[in-house]
């Protein structure tokens, strides 16, 4: 059934531009994606009648996989499988391969192709509305694959689920809230989607609604990226989720992993505490590949407090450049500040060298452009991928910089300041440092991150330590002398993770 799926929708993608598809949110699963996501639900326990939910059906790939494995594990079942679709274009390609299906399944199998919107045509019942339907259709088993696309708040699909949105939505993920929430209680959703909302601030409202109402099972990495639809380069990061309607949290999470999309035959398996996979107050999904990252999860989690609980913040610079040519110059002057960019982040210290930048110089009129001169932690915001590390930091301090009273930052670095406005002491400063200079949070923002930009939001919810012992790591980094990590990993280790 799935081979002749497969070929169906190679014809149509022949005929179909991917420009058009892409306006659409639409890209085919591969065959093997399918086949390993419909293996991955735990079949004891469904009823002898089961009703299968694919929404975002397209030509119908993942139905045709789960009918398929459903039907070759157990000869009693029936299934009644429902389809979500709205696209014209695709829906003559998923309605005859429903046929063929049925043509192939006989009478243990039944569908429904609904035309209809898969948000909006369910909002009523999903807000708990006077319209919400009295009888509504809940599912023993929903597999999906939900079209990628940013979509504005004002979009009538983001208005319909506002307790999912926090800033910008994406429709994958109000498909993934929306499945949830079709799922009858201790059942099992498949998804397939990309890793954005594991982190950030958008995704928060989601995490709450998604990992509240679900809780993870199983978590399907890939480790080489962008490989994941069959003849599909799509950019973004996907991951594979199992998550099961029910608020009993596991003690474990699944977490797998294999080279592509079309290689599912070496799969590496770890096993990893809920609490360490879901953490914070932010709900941020960490993806542990190894014991190490595990441990290292668990030394961070000894503490409970983070940076602005003890005081400080990590804040993006201020100076967007290319909206203020005006206010920059090239050469220092009278009431002319220094401009600070990542390029002056050197071997853990800020200098103000010629940074290769045409203005490495801002005046000094417009107080919400320019900080005041005092002890910070600046650290990179953006390193390339093939750089060793993502936390690349130096400390700042103003008797370097002595003639100013001010100085200004570019948006591409980020900074620790007090959060009340005063100045970070001296030793706090190497503290805050040191903390970011480690191995250890170095290696915690990459299971938290999978890119490449440091946010600064993020480092504001990792724990740390108490704010009198960050000051004597500091006092240790600035007796020793020694900014390199290697040096910052030894105190860490015997001031607070020992
Ligand atoms: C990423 S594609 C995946 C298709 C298929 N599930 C697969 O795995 O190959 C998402 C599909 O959802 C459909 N879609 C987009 N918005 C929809 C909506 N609001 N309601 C129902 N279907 C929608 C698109 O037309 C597209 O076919």
């Amino acid at each position: 059934m799935l081979e002749y799926i497969i070929n169906e929708t190679n014809k149509f993608l022949e005929q179909m531009p991917k420009s058009k598809r892409k306006k659409k949110g639409q890209f085919f699963t591969s065959k093997e994606t399918a086949e390993f996501m419909a293996t991955m639900f735990q079949l004891e326990g469904l009823p002898l009648e089961i009703n299968i939910l694919d929404p975002g059906t397209g030509t119908g790939i993942l139905s045709a996989a789960v009918v398929e494995h459903l039907l070759e594990a157990d000869e009693k079942r029936s299934i009644h499988l429902t389809c979500y679709e709205t696209d014209g274009d695709v829906l003559p390609v998923l309605k005859n391969n429903m046929v063929y299906l049925l043509s192939k399944a006989g009478d243990r199998f039944s569908y429904e192709i609904r035309e209809q919107d898969y948000i909006l045509s369910q909002q009523d019942d999903f807000n708990e509305t006077f319209f919400a339907s009295e009888q509504q259709t809940k599912y023993d088993l929903i597999i999906g694959n939900p079209p990628y696309l940013r979509v504005m708040r004002d979009n009538p699909a983001a208005l319909a689920m506002p307790k999912v949105v926090h800033g910008a939505p994406n429709l994958y993920f109000l498909f993934a809230s929306m499945s949830l929430f079709n799922l009858k209680d201790n059942a099992e959703m498949v998804y397939i989607i990309p890793r954005s909302w594991t982190s950030g601030a958008y995704f928060k409202a989601f995490r709450q609604y998604f990992l509240g109402e679900g809780k993870l099972l199983q978590i399907h990495l890939f480790v080489s990226r962008d490989k994941v639809f069959s003849s599909e380069e799509v950019l973004q990061e996907t991951m594979i989720v199992k998550v099961k309607k029910t608020q009993i949290v596991p003690d474990e999470v699944r977490i797998t992993s294999s080279q592509s999309n079309s290689d599912f035959n070496e799969i590496s398996e770890l096993k990893v505490p809920y609490s360490s996979v879901v953490s914070g107050r932010d709900l941020y999904v960490y993806l542990p590949t190894s014991k190490e990252d595990i441990d290292i999860i668990q030394r961070i989690n000894t503490y409970q407090k983070t940076l602005p609980d003890e005081g400080m913040r990590m804040k993006t610079g201020i100076v967007v450049d290319f909206r203020q040519w005006d206010d920059l110059r090239k050469e220092p002057g009278d009431h002319i500040l220094p401009l600070f960019y990542s390029q002056h982040i050197r071997n853990g210290r800020v200098n103000h060298q010629p940074s290769g930048k045409e203005f490495d110089w801002i005046i000094d009129e417009k107080p919400g452009l320019i900080q005041r001169n005092k002890n910070y932690v600046f650290c990179k915001r953006f390193t390339a991928k093939e750089e060793r590390r993502r936390l690349q930091c130096g400390v700042y301090l103003p008797e370097d910089f002595k003639e100013y009273e001010y100085i200004g930052t570019q948006n591409k670095i980020n900074f620790v300041d007090k959060t009340d406005g005063s100045e970070m002491d001296l030793s706090t400063t190497y503290g805050v440092y040191a903390l970011l200079n480690s191995t250890l949070f170095d290696m915690y923002y990459r299971i938290l991150n999978g890119s490449t930009q440091v946010n600064s939001t993020e480092i504001n919810s990792i724990p740390v330590p108490p704010a009198a012992t960050i000051a004597r790591i500091g006092e240790k980094v600035i007796d020793s002398n020694d900014l390199s990590t290697d040096n910052c990993d030894r105190i860490l280790k015997e001031v607070a993770y020992g």
